[in-house]
């Protein structure tokens, strides 16, 4: 289900899965008629159970799948579609003409040699060790559950965050020690993939750049030279130019219960000039974007307000304190990313035990969406040479729609079968029904035709308790005119798939 952040109090349970992903702002030129400007992408709330399937198996599944050259086993956890898998290895962020290219050198240009290593990781199939175990996802995290995420099988997932190598690039930094000792951070860039809804701003695969420096600690008693360290950091804090954008930050660095200290590892100083020095490099990364993203919106010949950041308390699992870093944009507050002070546990366990430092993880479209006026999510995959020849390496332009298709709306309405329940629990044997199995089936119907989905009606029958759902179909292609015979034949096949997966009753 779609659910609006309003509450703060949200941002800090746990029962939050991911916020530093998925672009949810549409550039204020293009008008949208049924959805806020603003909305945030919750993962579902309800925690999942280690059970493999939720909607009916697949019923063509192949007994193997090739990715990036590799064959894997698939099993009763496999749900990772042809459809998806034709996205690996398209590596937009590396075609240096490309948006998410030229958005990326932005970003790594604040996060230079010596310091940081900029990399980038192909292969998006990876160990649900990795994507979950070693940050610290609880087994009943809402972002393990099949609805939300692509397995390959069960141990094996396409990655939804870049988190999932923070390990791999933490071992590296204490492999190369010797060689290359300056190298004390890293920022990747690669696609991620998650089940989600489909709109303009939600694709399933999208991409994420994630950054993390670490400080050397001595072996042995690390509290023990917390002078030392802060001191260090505090140093490393004065190379950082200041600036003088206005910054909100009205929460302490530490609160007990909202953002604890690591207590057994930290102290309270030495955590105050991690965070000190993370505040300050990611607001000079945000100064620089938005900086651009003006500059190019005056050309424009839109109205561009002084810049404001603030900093919210939030919750991941795998640093302690947590924040997000929001922008105030073109009249609208707008989530950049989530970052915090690394869990010292992750550490020990990456080789790097006498290091701490910070993380951040961002996603990509967002920011490029903003920077380049882009309206539409699945321009990004575009081919069509109108979209392309449009930008440049290391230039920020304003995306000039070339046409604008009609839209064809279908409305497809059924029953759910009667023992099913909403929410995605599989809670006393009934069979769960959960909106991304819908979003899937249209999504491996209609493709990128497919503009958006959206709940338009929902009840429950006062005599029979069956619940009736209606979702609104919007086809659209962004290069061609559909025709209704098109749309209705793309409908159709919907329709029939709804009955034989999800078992639904058509109305
Ligand atoms: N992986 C998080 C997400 O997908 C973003 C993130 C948050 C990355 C905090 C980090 C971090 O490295 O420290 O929403």
């Amino acid at each position: 289900m779609r659910l609006p952040a309003t509450s703060r109090a949200l941002r800090a349970s746990s029962g939050r899965w991911s916020i530093a992903a998925r672009p949810t702002i549409i550039p204020r030129s293009i008008p949208i008629p049924s959805r806020p400007a603003f909305s945030l992408r919750e993962w579902s709330s309800t925690p999942t159970c280690r059970i493999p399937s939720t909607a009916s198996p697949q019923k063509t599944q192949k007994s193997t799948l090739k990715i990036e050259d590799e064959t894997h086993k698939t099993d009763e956890w496999t749900n990772t579609p042809d459809t998806i898998l034709s996205h690996v290895g398209r590596r937009l962020y590396l075609d240096e003409n490309h948006p998410l290219a030229i958005t990326r050198q932005l970003i790594e240009s604040q996060f230079t040699g010596p310091d940081f290593g900029n990399y980038s990781e192909k292969n998006p199939v990876v160990s649900t060790k990795n994507n979950f175990d070693v940050l610290g996802f609880p087994e009943d995290h809402p972002g393990r559950s099949r609805t939300d995420t692509y397995y390959v099988n069960d141990k094996t997932v396409l990655r939804t965050h870049t988190s999932a190598h923070q390990r791999a690039y933490f071992q590296q930094i204490s492999r190369n020690e010797k060689t290359r000792p300056d190298e004390v951070g890293y920022t990747i860039i690669a696609d991620v993939y998650r089940r989600d809804a489909i709109d303009r701003s939600h694709y399933p695969v999208f991409h994420q750049m994630e950054a993390a420096r670490l400080w050397k600690r001595p072996d042995t008693n690390p509290l023990a030279a917390s002078k030392e360290t802060t001191a260090m950091i505090m140093a490393d804090l004065e190379k950082l130019p200041s600036h003088d954008v206005v910054v909100e930050d009205p929460n302490p660095t530490l609160h007990d219960q909202r953002n604890p200290l690591q207590d057994k590892h930290h102290s309270v100083e030495e955590v105050e000039a991690v965070a000190a020095h993370l505040k300050r490099s990611l607001e000079l990364m945000v100064i620089k974007i938005f900086t651009e993203a003006s500059k190019a919106a005056s050309k424009g010949g839109a109205e561009v307000e002084p810049l404001k950041v603030r900093w919210i308390e939030a919750y991941f699992p795998f640093t302690s304190p947590s924040w997000e870093l929001e922008v105030f944009w073109q009249g609208d507050w707008l989530e950049i990313l989530g970052c915090g002070v690394i869990k010292q546990d992750l550490l020990i366990n990456s080789d790097v035990p006498n290091r701490m430092g910070w993380a951040f993880g961002l996603g990509l479209e967002r920011i490029a969406m903003l920077l380049f006026n882009i309206p539409d999510i699945r321009l990004f995959w575009s081919k069509d040479a109108r979209f392309l020849s449009q930008f440049r390496a290391g230039e920020i332009t304003r995306f000039e729609p070339f046409s604008k298709h009609p839209a064809c709306y279908k409305d497809v309405a059924f029953w759910l079968p009667p023992a099913a329940v909403t929410g995605g629990s599989a809670a006393g044997g009934a069979v769960p029904f959960h909106e991304n199995d819908v979003m899937e089936i249209v999504r491996g119907i209609g493709g990128d035709l497919v503009e958006d989905v959206t709940l338009i009606d929902e009840f429950t029958h006062p005599k029979t308790a069956r619940k009736s759902m209606c979702y609104r179909i919007n086809y659209r292609s962004l290069e061609r005119t559909l025709t209704n015979e098109e749309s209705n034949e793309l409908n159709l096949k919907v329709r029939e798939k709804l009955v034989e997966e999800l078992g639904v009753e058509l109305r």
